[in-house]
């Protein structure tokens, strides 16, 4: 059978990175993977149920029971658990806060590690996050790391949010994401940090597509089989 790739993509909150993985997945035919909404899952199931996070065999036996369907198309990443779509709330701004909370806990790292590792079981797949070229995919053949500058995160976070961001100034949302930069940056375990075999991109004055074909490049250069076999809809910038 031919081997299939793991391609990871890092970096901090409004580099780019769901946007460009998205589009790499798709172009490539690979399944799309979403670090950040697991994390993002965790905070949002555990506040639901009240859980002290600082109780540890509670908190194992809540990651144990934790064990979310997940489907990824064109449309994104998406995460049910016990029938329910979480997917619509974890994008919520207590929920951006409280997932950088929760990922500096150890169990939940290792908790999201291995679905990732189970899901990308048969490779073929685009991972986003933090940690995934360093820690979770040590191995991956392909590795970006994408950062931007700080305002043009906050601008990109706010058109995200569209009637939601009326009520936030640009300054509270730049103020949010570079806390959480800090947190996601220097914590002990696993911190957010390029992998010495990546390609880093700043994508400040790139737009998704451009990013992405510079992915692309190098995805042709590393692995010339793969790439020339699945890339199949490449498209124009400008
Ligand atoms: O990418 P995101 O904004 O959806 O991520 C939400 C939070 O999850 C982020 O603040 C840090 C954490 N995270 C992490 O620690 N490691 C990852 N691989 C992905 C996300």
């Amino acid at each position: 059978m031919e081997p299939r790739t793991v391609i990871t993509i890092d970096g901090p909150a409004g580099a780019g990175k769901s946007t460009v993985a998205k589009l790499l997945a798709a172009t490539l035919g690979y399944l799309y993977l979403d670090s950040g909404a697991l994390y993002r899952l965790v905070a949002w199931q555990s506040s639901r149920l009240g859980l002290d996070l600082a109780d540890s065999p509670a908190l194992d036996a809540f990651l144990a029971g934790l064990q979310p369907e997940m489907a990824a198309d064109a449309q994104g990443f998406h995460l049910w658990v016990d029938g329910q779509e979480a997917t619509p709330f974890l994008r919520e701004p207590q929920v951006s806060q409280q997932s950088s909370r929760v990922a500096v806990l150890p169990p939940v790292r290792a908790w999201v590690t291995e679905k990732l590792r189970h899901w990308a079981q048969n490779g073929g797949v685009v991972a986003e996050g933090r940690d995934l070229g360093t820690v979770v995919f040590p191995r991956a053949e392909c590795k970006f790391y994408l950062d931007a500058a700080l305002e043009t995160r906050a601008a990109r976070r706010r058109r995200e949010w569209q009637e939601d961001a009326a009520t936030l100034s640009p300054e509270k949302v730049a103020q949010e994401i570079a806390d959480r930069d800090r947190r996601d940056a220097n914590r002990a375990e696993a911190p957010m940090r390029a992998a010495a075999d990546a390609l880093v991109i700043d994508t400040t004055d790139l737009n998704p597509q451009e990013v992405v074909n510079q992915c692309l490049a190098k995805i042709r250069e590393l692995l010339p089989d793969t790439a020339g076999l699945k890339i199949t809809r490449e498209m124009k910038t400008g």
